[in-house]
């Protein structure tokens, strides 16, 4: 078959074998923090080279015992790489043949090290109730739950068979549920063969309410009425114009999960249940856009899928074009360029944090060796949108339309690389048989765009959302302009959001009064919306507002979203270092792992 190892981050030998299935046996120990039982595997032989052996990769994983075709096996977990996990080496002494399947079975369980899983005390929760689990498995923690070929450039079905004593979702449509002596054990199906990095588990005491013809919505009880209202006014419109723009959904339900504060993403598009931050739940249905993007990984990312952590733009570009596609035709065209300029000032800040000429300012980076979370910004994210962006406006509008559908089906249900995609997009054009358009995409620098480090061209944008709030940042340039509630009252929260950022890009900084002037005359800190007040306290701090540090502590004790909690503990570090450390230290157990392992390395406490 001659498949090859393109992914650099796992250590896996996934070009001799392929998990065709999964099946995970697990049951959720509260009282341990553990999940522990089977997972059976049904692996492909794909070659006759190096058959003798399966890799699986691993982390911090307790292995109990390995069986190949029911007999045991000869295993040995290797010594640790830092980033890539301990590799399980399971022997197959009689090999197997291409094309011959096998039955492996692992008995396990997760340790205290697992990075995957966060487990919250009663007391962490809303209610104080029920203790509460959730994983999140993107981009290589997959690996800390049990062994697997922890790569994207595989694909899996599953079956789960999760035994917990309370409500449990995962990244499967629920099938049946039986109530047993260690709690109900419930089993879900996935049928979509899936990448490692979308398992997902969530259990606690969860309630679901109705938010769509597909879709549900789950979260703690009391927070149940807050979270349906935000969403069930867009969620069917949201599933519709994505439907128009690829084609139709594939997974059966679309749900959302709402999770407790310490979720360190805006959301996890885990298929059949999205995970999501609860600072979505802003009440006033502004941040939902976060659901659109999560929903348009259900074609792009979900179904069609960047064979490695490299290419990780054609999942997270091709979600950002969908994203913004979807609320443009909500919201109208010039919605899709106000998000677009919102997202390339993203990309200013990522280009300048790491340098222009840094690696991971590249499409297509190099990982060998690297942690991908370490390498994760808005590269992939805005670089990505801004290359499908221009290929859109080279073929045009209706041509780029057509291309859509095509590329989804012709890679639904695989995984890919930059290189398919440019052949793809190249060879779709050829065959248009318009000439024009032909020549056009002939010139297209594809080397430039995958490997020039630093901003692409930057293209015009329809400024007509932005303007106000450039001309309102203007006026404050003015150290005597007197604000009034009404500068704001027609502002959507992403426009008030644009003129905060104006303001932090003021050299020199603001003053501290003119910080809580402004802090005051838009009302900003009695703000639901985290988006505005962590926007605010950047200011704040940029204006060395000592009355604003102990705001900052606090929120750093409420949100665990990275996204919020990284930039706000730089900050932080910056004007206060004691001050951050300290409540770093205080709210560690707040935070997950992944959350908790970054912000060590960005305080510097590694
Ligand atoms: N798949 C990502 C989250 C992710 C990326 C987790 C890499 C782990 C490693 C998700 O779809 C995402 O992009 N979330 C964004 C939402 C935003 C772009 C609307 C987030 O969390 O902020
Ligand atoms: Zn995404």
């Amino acid at each position: 078959m001659g498949v090859s190892v393109r992914d650099p981050n796992t250590l896996s030998n996934y070009a001799a074998w392929l998990t065709k299935h999964t099946t995970a046996n697990l049951t959720i120990d509260f009282d341990e923090h553990a999940l522990k039982g089977r997972v059976d595997y049904r692996i492909l032989s794909r070659t006759q080279k190096e058959s003798n052996e399966i890799i699986l990769d691993s982390s911090f994983v307790s292995v109990k015992s390995v069986s190949v075709g029911g007999s045991p096996a000869q295993w040995e977990l290797k010594e640790r790489h830092k980033a890539f996990g301990s590799p399980l080496h399971i022997s197959v002494p009689e090999g197997a043949a291409e094309g011959d399947e096998l039955d492996l079975s692992i008995e396990l369980q997760t340790t205290k090290e697992c990075t995957a899983l966060q487990w919250l005390t009663p007391a962490q929760t809303s209610n104080k109730k029920h203790p509460y689990m959730f994983s999140q498995c993107q981009a290589i923690h997959a690996r800390s739950l049990f062994p697997c070929q922890d790569t994207p450039d595989v694909k899996s079905t599953y079956t789960f068979n999760i035994t917990s004593p309370l409500p449990v979702v995962a990244s499967g449509v629920l099938e049946s549920e039986t109530i047993g002596e260690n709690g109900t054990t419930y089993v879900f199906e996935q049928k979509v063969p899936i990448p490692s990095y979308l398992f997902a588990l969530a259990s606690g005491d969860i309630a679901t309410a109705k938010i769509g013809s597909r879709s549900k919505i789950a979260t703690g009880p009391e927070e149940l009425e807050g979270a349906k209202w935000e969403l069930e006014q867009d969620m069917d419109k949201f599933m519709e114009v994505a439907e128009k723009v690829v084609f139709p959904y594939k997974w059966g339900e679309y749900n959302v999960l709402v999770l407790p504060p310490s979720f360190p993403y805006g959301g996890m598009e885990n298929p059949v249940y999205t995970f999501a931050t609860p600072t979505i739940i802003s009440g006033d249905r502004q941040n939902i856009d976060v659901i659109a993007h999560e929903l348009a990984h259900s074609w792009s990312g979900n179904l069609v899928t960047s064979c490695s952590w490299e290419h990780f733009w054609l999942n997270e570009g091709w979600t950002v074009y969908l994203e913004r596609r979807i609320g443009a035709a909500i919201h109208g065209e010039p919605e899709r360029d106000f998000s677009a300029i919102i997202g390339w000032k993203a990309l200013e800040d990522s280009i300048t944090h790491f340098g222009a000429d840094h690696e991971y300012t590249k499409l297509i980076p190099t990982l060998k060796g690297v942690d991908p979370d370490d390498a994760f910004s808005t590269v992939p994210y805005e670089k990505g949108f801004h290359f499908l962006y221009y290929l859109e406006k080279l073929v045009g509008r209706d041509n780029f339309d057509k291309f859509i559908p095509h590329y989804f089906t012709k890679f639904s249900g695989k995984s890919l690389d930059s290189f398919e995609f440019k052949e793809t997009f190249i060879s779709f054009f050829d065959s248009l048989g318009d000439e024009e358009i032909k020549k056009k995409v002939a010139e297209i620098d594809w080397e430039g765009r995958f490997y020039n480090p630093g901003l692409p061209p930057k293209p015009d944008f329809d400024t007509s959302y932005v303007d106000q709030c450039y001309s309102l940042a203007e006026k404050w340039k003015d150290s005597s302009y007197s604000p009034s509630k009404s500068d704001v009252e027609s502002f959507s929260a992403n426009q008030k959001l644009v003129f905060l950022e104006s303001i932090q890009k003021f050299d020199p900084p603001i003053s501290s009064e003119r910080a809580k002037l402004l802090g005051d005359a838009y009302d900003l800190l009695s703000s639901q919306n985290v988006e505005l007040k962590a926007a605010y306290y950047h200011i704040a701090m940029g204006a060395k507002d000592t009355s604003s540090y102990e705001g900052v502590s606090d929120l750093l004790g409420r949100v665990g979203r990275m996204k919020f909690v990284r930039p706000l503990f730089r900050g932080l570090n910056k004007v206060d270092r004691e001050l951050a450390l300290k409540t770093f230290e205080k709210n560690k157990d707040f935070y997950h792992p992944i959350c908790r392992g970054m912000v060590e390395k960005d305080l510097g406490l590694e």
